[in-house]
């Protein structure tokens, strides 16, 4: 398998989208993304849409998407992994380019979750944990899996909605310098204290929101990329890994065992040793859903021992200058968590990172040249873990 880089990056502002289709969020970030690599759209081999779209009108985006921006010369399908679905549109692309099938590939992750009422919203991102067992009998909804996650952490380790608040705080600091986020208000703890309670002890603003938007990043065979760029960022490890459909199968709720797997995997695979993973990384992007997920994510990700992911929030390590910064676009909480483009805008924001293109103030200091992306889908059903590089 070759080597295979990212050569160009590109997003549509997160949010509500008043004015345009998927088509038009899609054209939006793949025109800035190969216009970054200094290509066009025929000169791409493959394209791999990450959509999940149950709440969409078009039921092929690929196609349609495809048509729009004039990939003429380019395969394509859409890849499903619930909201990690841009994950799996890195990863297809990738592996697309790293196989030698292509030489330019284009991953695209978009969603307009707007197109219908929030409540058939919920009840499908509700439906994507287990249908049959949880949803139809139980009405289990997100926040609600997530609720079960936290109040297990809390009973099992004593953190606090306190602790949870410190997340959605940073989350927020960081999407106020971001142009491109949902959300650019910074907030307080208070604010998130007083805020409503949608499944105890997750409130407003604990939960990530809906959003509209698109992300796309060009991936380009390694003498290609050398052809096109002085700083490619290359993909220097993936690890996958599903789990259990089904709650009532997990070994227990105060981690996600997909995510444990996926990141060993991808440390594996790019010489990086679990327990040090923190101090190698320079910035990670890791899946916020809800911020006991942040939480879960540093213990799964081996930035902290089990139990001790809140002690890291509280003390405020996982800003800049912190152990290990993470979400420093917003996360999914501010910057917005357009289902399918999530994975997708998480590359974006790696490479600006490692390309030190980031906004002042959320710029992580550079000094391995490594990132890292973590995203989950449904409850801890698929995960996906990257590890990108500067050299
Ligand atoms: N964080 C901060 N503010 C939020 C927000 C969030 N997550 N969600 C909504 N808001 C704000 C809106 O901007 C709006 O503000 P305004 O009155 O100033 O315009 C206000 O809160 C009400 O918005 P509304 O959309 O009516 O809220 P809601 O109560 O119907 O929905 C949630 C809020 C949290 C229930 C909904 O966003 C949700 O279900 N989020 C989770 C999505 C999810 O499960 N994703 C998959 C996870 S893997």
């Amino acid at each position: 398998m070759g080597r295979v880089a990212i050569v160009g990056v590109g997003l549509s502002k997160f949010g509500r989208s008043t004015d345009m289709n998927i088509k038009e969020l899609a054209f939006v970030a793949i025109k800035a993304a190969l216009n970054e690599a200094g290509l066009t759209a025929r000169d791409v081999d493959f394209l791999s849409v990450g959509s999940f779209g149950l709440w969409q009108s078009e039921a092929l985006p690929a196609v349609v998407v495809s048509e729009y921006c004039g990939f003429e010369n380019a395969g394509t399908a859409r890849v499903e992994a619930a909201c990690a679905s841009g994950s799996a549109a890195v990863y297809t692309a990738a592996n697309a380019v790293a196989s030698g099938q292509a030489k330019v590939a284009v991953a695209l992750g978009v969603e307009r979750m707007s197109e219908s009422p929030q409540e058939v919203v919920v009840e499908m991102l509700g439906r994507s944990g287990n249908f049959f067992w949880e949803f139809e009998n139980y009405g289990l909804t997100f926040p609600g899996y997530y609720a079960l996650y936290a109040t297990e952490y809390f009973s099992k380790y004593g953190a606090s909605e306190e602790d949870l608040a410190e997340v959605a705080v940073k989350n927020h600091y960081y999407g106020s310098l971001n142009p491109y986020a949902q959300f650019q208000k910074i907030i307080t703890k208070e604010d998130v204290l007083k805020s409503k309670y949608v499944a105890w002890p997750l409130k407003l603003l604990d939960c990530s929101p809906i959003t509209d938007g698109a992300a796309a990043v060009v991936i380009a065979a390694e003498d290609v990329a050398k052809s096109l760029t002085d700083s490619p960022v290359w993909i220097k490890s993936m690890g996958v890994a599903a789990g259990s459909s089904n709650l009532s199968r997990r070994k227990d709720f105060t981690g996600l065992e997909a995510s444990l797997k996926a990141a060993k995997m991808a440390y594996k695979a790019a010489g990086i040793e679990y327990e040090r993973a923190a101090k190698y990384l320079d910035v990670a992007l890791v899946h916020d859903c809800f911020t006991i997920a942040e939480i879960l994510a540093y213990e799964d990700l081996g930035f902290a021992h089990r139990g001790e992911g809140f002690i890291l929030a509280k003390e405020q390590q996982t800003y800049v200058g912190g152990i290990i910064p993470v979400n420093l676009d917003g996360g999914l909480k501010a910057k917005g968590h357009p289902i399918g483009a999530t994975g997708v805008a998480m590359a974006v924001e790696a490479v600006k990172q490692l390309q030190r293109r980031a906004e002042p103030g959320r710029q992580a200091d550079i000094r391995n040249g490594t990132a890292l992306t973590h995203n989950v889908g449904g409850t801890g059903h698929y995960a996906y873990v990257f590890v990108y590089s500067s050299s």
